[in-house]
């Protein structure tokens, strides 16, 4: 295969962007595919449909340089690749737990039948067990005669906010293969990243490691939060507790901030898609204790509505609510599975008026749950409020200024849903605060 290599990055989600102006960063010539054409237009265009920090002036940067383009065309796409990368969604099902992988196989069809020389075809989406095996039936068996489509699984583990980082210096590459040509060619790919630890395995471990490593930070978050209703119920501060587990080196600090839990567009779908996996493959008692963890993360969301609502007297009817923060977490404008969405959905079911804002995602929380009350900042969002609610922890609301906040709301009650700020501030100028696994 010639260097630079020539690649093509099908899906321009989250995933696809950052990759495609990475790889274009590396110094490869690089051509990301997708089916929508005003996405594929926006990006052409050097603007970034979607908000993570940094990634624009890679992509404007590549798009100068001539080495990164957009198209819509698989045949063009076929045309022009060495290393086809598949950067497709995987979403939960309408009507289950399991992964839809409807958009791969899309993905492989119209690609396959196109492909104008030997190639490799890279699977980097988060896929059940078993999904590489059988596309890479389907490339062999809908690729032109005599051309060679080989197949490798390489998930990704970078995070929303930290895209562009997590994929100039990940903590690990994982390559499952069949082939030591494919494990050369992606070898030769990521040598410009450094000394990165690599793992190479075969094609269900490399799909796995994904699944197991979300399922292991989710359960990390679903302990800390159990721990929180173990001390709500005896009166003790999760807080300290969690600050106290973390000097263990083996337990950590990370992924052990209690709160309202997990969200976006990993995480919950994933415990639930390797938990429908598992059943399927006769194990399901080995992650029974998956659901667990995800009933918890479910009741932390209920359990911010509960303190809203103890906060107001009683009910949240007609009571007025700051719901600071709409996206999943800070630095994204993301508002897959949001917690703080669900809970301003739930303040509103139970007749509520939730006025929510957020720096980066109000358009998509707007497009998502056109019910809610939307204001220009935080300080409009707390105008009048019974209560405030701090959902997501951006630095513009960790950074609020208690006494200023207190000159706008009805009443001072807050309730900081990611244990954020400082009790003792907010006290002080005779808030009432309350936050989920403190006395
Ligand atoms: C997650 C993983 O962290 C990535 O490694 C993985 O590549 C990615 O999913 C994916 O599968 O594509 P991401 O969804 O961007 O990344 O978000 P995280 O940073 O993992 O946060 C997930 C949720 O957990 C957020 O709602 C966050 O607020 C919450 N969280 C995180 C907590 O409630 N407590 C914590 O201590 C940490």
């Amino acid at each position: 295969m010639r260097t630079p290599y020539r690649i093509t990055v099908i899906g321009t989600g989250y995933l696809g962007i950052t990759h495609a102006a990475c790889m274009a960063k590396l110094g490869h010539e690089v051509l990301g595919l997708d089916i929508d054409e005003e996405k594929i237009q926006q990006l052409n265009n050097g603007n970034l449909p979607i908000y993570e920090a940094g990634l624009e002036e890679i992509l404007r940067d590549g798009l100068a340089a001539g080495n990164l383009r957009f198209t819509t065309s698989f045949q063009k796409a076929a045309e022009f690749g060495d290393i086809h990368f598949l950067c497709l969604g995987t979403p939960q099902v309408k009507d289950g737990w399991a992964a839809d992988t409807s958009q791969l196989d899309s993905a492989v069809e119209a690609l396959a039948p196109h492909v104008g020389q030997d190639c490799l075809v890279v699977g980097k989406s988060t896929v059940p067990v078993g999904t590489a095996e059988r596309l890479a039936g389907k490339l062999t068996e809908l690729a032109p005669r005599g051309t060679t489509v080989d197949l490798a699984w390489n998930p990704e583990f970078l995070r929303e906010g930290f895209a562009v980082e997590d994929t100039l210096s990940p903590d690990r590459i994982v390559i499952g293969v069949r082939t030591e040509a494919a494990e050369k060619t992606l070898r030769a790919l990521y040598a410009p990243l450094g000394d990165i630890p690599l793992v190479v395995t075969d094609f269900a471990t490399a799909e796995l490691v994904k699944v197991a490593a979300n399922s292991f930070l989710a359960t990390k978050i679903s302990y800390i939060n159990a721990m929180a209703e173990i001390c709500e119920a005896a009166h003790a501060d999760v807080t300290a507790l969690a600050r106290a587990l973390s000097y263990d080196d083996r337990i950590g600090r990370r992924f052990l901030s209690p709160g309202i839990g997990f969200g976006g567009g990993c995480l919950p779908k994933d415990i639930r898609a390797f938990m429908a996996r598992a059943e399927e493959l006769g194990a399901g008692r080995a992650l029974a204790f998956l659901r667990e963890v995800d009933a918890i993360n479910q009741r932390r969301r209920a359990r911010a509505v509960d303190l809203a609502r103890e906060l107001v007297g009683g009910s949240l009817k007609n009571r007025t609510v700051a719901v600071l923060g709409a996206a999943f977490k800070p630095e994204s404008d993301d508002i897959r599975d949001s917690p703080a969405l669900a809970i301003a959905h739930a303040i509103h079911l139970e007749g509520g008026r939730a006025s929510v804002y957020d720096p980066a995602a109000l358009d998509n929380a707007r497009k998502a749950f056109p019910e809610l009350d939307y204001a220009s900042s935080a300080l409009e969002a707390a105008r009048g409020a019974h209560v405030a609610l701090l959902l997501t922890e951006w630095s513009d609301f960790t950074e609020l200024d208690p006494e200023q906040l207190g000159l706008v709301v009805a009443d001072r009650n807050i309730v900081d849903g990611r244990n954020v700020l400082d009790p003792a501030a907010w006290q002080a100028a005779a808030w009432n605060y309350r936050a989920p696994g403190r006395p």
